[in-house]
């Protein structure tokens, strides 16, 4: 059995994986208060978009960073939330009809993070997290750029490497997480870095989770 599900355009099992443990997962980070440290992190720092911004969650499992975004942005846009995982994609979008607010502006869509559906500059927004773990990191990085319009942003939620918690992450959900010199230099290589965001220490996530927030030039 193999224990790191690293992804290419054309074969990518983590999908087939998250089928299988989807709820597992969801429950985990419901419990690990996942959804309240996005709150705060999006009450601190407002997404810099406006109305009918294109957002894209890209790799957006059972949904919790896609609802996340929903509780922050206060006027209409269009959210794609995508995911190789069909049982994940079923999840979220119950989770998001079930939720109040904007459910209209959520689309789903089964797909590739290394192959997305859109011509290049066409988001506003890309949101990312736990999902480019399972992918080369330079590939993942030029696939996220390339739809990405210039001045729009990429808010990147990887989990940090040389954490004993993500080391038990990597285990539990069979990825492996990039280390944070690579993450920042596959950024700058795109992007111009907004900020990076330690989600504090008394917060489940503190111990695993960084937030980078970029920009395109
Ligand atoms: C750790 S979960 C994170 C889910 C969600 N982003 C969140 O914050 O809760 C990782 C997700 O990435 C998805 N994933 C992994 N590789 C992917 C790829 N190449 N393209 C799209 N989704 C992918 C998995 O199916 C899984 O749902």
């Amino acid at each position: 059995m193999e224990y790191v599900l690293t992804g290419t355009k054309t074969e990518a099992r983590a999908g087939s994986y998250y089928n299988k443990i989807a709820a597992y997962y969801d429950l985990t980070f419901k419990l690990n208060g996942y959804g309240r440290s996005l709150n705060q992190y999006f009450d601190n720092h407002p997404l810099p978009i406006s109305r009918g911004a294109k957002i894209l969650d890209a790799g957006c499992g059972t949904g919790l960073l896609t609802l996340a975004l929903m509780r922050a942005i206060h006027f209409p846009v269009n959210i794609t939330a995508l995911d190789l995982s069909a049982t994940s994609i079923s999840a979220a979008r119950k989770a998001v009809a079930e939720s109040p607010g904007r459910t209209r502006d959520v689309t789903f869509a089964e797909g590739n993070l290394l192959s997305l559906p859109f011509s290049d500059n066409s988001l506003d927004l890309v949101v990312t997290s736990g999902a480019l773990e399972y992918v080369p990191l330079g590939e993942g990085m030029t696939e996220i750029a390339r739809v990405i319009a210039p001045g729009g942003h990429l808010l990147h939620i990887p989990c940090r490497r040389a954490s004993l918690t993500t080391t038990f992450l990597e285990i539990l959900f069979r990825f492996k997480a990039h280390p944070r010199d690579e993450i920042l230099s596959h950024t700058a290589q795109h992007f111009r870095m907004v900020h990076e965001y330690r989600f504090p220490i008394p917060q489940v996530i503190g111990w695993s989770k960084t937030a980078i927030l970029a920009q395109k030039p």
